[in-house]
């Protein structure tokens, strides 16, 4: 692999300003947008009254914590522009959640927000190893979804020559890589394994392909499917971050150089790591939930977000700004099985340890009487198909998951094929369970 370390002089110079300086600005910062808040919108309003705390109480950063959290439910409840803080002329676009429970969350920019939005992204893709001038191959949807539409402004305002693909339709994905040469791909992860998927029904070798740098979010994803995927292209895998109800794409994003964990945009988005139980801010480099407030946005601000994803706050490295840990996964998709605590991602670094197995799966969860039971669906790679390697692997990746998750599950290891692929964003979980 190349290596694509930007130069120093292209970076902003806010991504390696001191700590000092990035505090100092953040705090002005955050007056100003606590502050538009309280003013513009209801619901912070009567939240701040109801909590007796006033924006002129907010002196220093550590203030924050006085102030009330904001959830998702918040925005369903306001649907649809209930939160925006400007008049709904102002709003220049719209994004939403596909709503597939109630509601949909829906959310607003103004003109300023678009343009902050296309500097991250654009900011994202240079700390990926991007240049001005690069093709950019954009799969992740366009529409409602922040994924197509927020990378491609961030690769223009960048300078590169933008293909808008967005996703599906996984043959023209590869024949569109393969004519046109892009350096960059922005996918899901998981969507990349199926364009991957693709090269190898179509006899291309994908390390041979034009791309160097892929950068891979929307999803939790491990370092053993980092591993897997640049290797199989040859290329750089590096993670972005981010949520609509803060931004989109572009929250936080790995540096090629060092690839440990996310660097946050700080001068725009502050975060804390709370105890999800209590509320209370943990100390840097402890493990809990990802709070966010916007400190810049104007149309919809958001003040202490509950972002539901486990992370730790890090030091800066390759930047002053302070990183993220690489997402474990969502409180929402832990699975909680006879007392154990399981994410998808420990079950992905299990299948992804075994050559004989697909890097695709999928968990089932049923009930059993009155216990809870949990099946993950596997797939033999190609060249492993027989009954005796399929039930070797089947239970090599049983004793895998036992000693190191620590649950006894049922494994099923099928033809190649035969695991739903991704689309998007991959669904990992199938929950057969009984609803309560
Ligand atoms: O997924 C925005 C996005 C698009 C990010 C493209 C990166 C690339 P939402 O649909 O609102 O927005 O989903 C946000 O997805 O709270 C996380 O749970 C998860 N997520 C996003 N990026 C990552 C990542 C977009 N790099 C939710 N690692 C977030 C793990 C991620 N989870």
């Amino acid at each position: 692999m190349k290596d694509l370390t930007p130069n120093r002089d292209s970076l902003d110079p806010i991504e390696i300003a001191s700590v000092d300086e990035i505090r100092s600005l953040q705090r002005a910062r955050m007056k100003w947008s606590v502050r538009h808040a309280y003013d513009n919108v209801p619901m912070y309003r009567e939240r701040f009254d109801a909590a007796g705390v006033h924006p002129d109480d907010l002196q220093t950063l550590d203030d924050l914590a006085k102030f009330p959290f904001t959830h998702k439910d918040d925005l369903r409840a306001n649907y649809p522009f209930g939160l925006f803080a400007v008049p709904r002329e102002q709003i220049v676009r719209l994004h939403a959640s596909s709503g597939t429970t109630g509601k949909p969350t829906v959310v607003g920019y103004t003109q300023n927000d678009i343009d902050m939005w296309s500097d991250m992204v654009a900011r994202s893709m240079r700390a990926s190893g991007t240049r001005p001038g690069d093709v950019a191959h954009i799969a992740y949807g366009y529409g409602l979804f922040t994924g197509g539409l927020g990378a491609h402004y961030g690769a223009e305002r960048l300078g590169c020559t933008v293909v808008p693909v967005s996703g599906g339709m996984t043959e023209r994905q590869v024949t569109l890589i393969e004519d046109f040469k892009p350096k960059t791909i922005m996918v899901t992860p998981s969507y990349m394994l199926n364009i991957l998927e693709q090269y190898q029904k179509a006899s291309i070798d994908p390390r041979g392909s034009s791309l160097e740098v892929g950068i891979f979010g929307a999803e939790p994803w491990t370092n053993a499917m980092r591993a897997e995927v640049e290797d199989a292209f040859d290329m750089h895998a590096v993670d972005i971050y981010g949520l609509s109800e803060v931004l989109g794409p572009g929250v936080a994003n790995e540096c090629v150089e060092s690839k440990d964990g996310l660097h946050i945009w700080e001068d725009h988005f502050y975060p804390e790591v709370i105890d999800p139980e209590t509320g209370a801010v943990l100390p840097d480099g402890e493990l809990g939930e990802l709070v966010f407030t916007t400190i810049t946005k104007e149309g919809l601000p958001m003040i202490r977000y509950r972002t539901r994803d486990l992370t730790r706050l890090l030091p800066g490295t390759a930047r002053s700004m302070r990183r993220m840990e690489k997402i474990t996964g969502r409180s929402d998709d832990m699975i909680i099985l006879r007392g154990v605590n399981i994410f998808p991602t420990q079950i992905e670094e299990q299948v992804l340890a075994i050559p004989e197995l697909a890097p695709y799966f999928q968990i089932t969860l049923s009930r059993d009487g009155r216990m809870d039971a949990m099946a993950v669906h596997v797939e033999a790679a190609p060249g492993s198909e027989s009954d005796a390697a399929r039930e070797a692997a089947s239970g090599l990746l049983t004793k895998k998951i036992k000693d190191v998750v620590g649950v006894s599950t049922q494994v099923l290891v099928g033809e190649p094929g035969t695991v739903e692929r991704s689309q998007g964003k991959a669904r990992r979980v199938v929950d057969d369970r009984p609803k309560e």
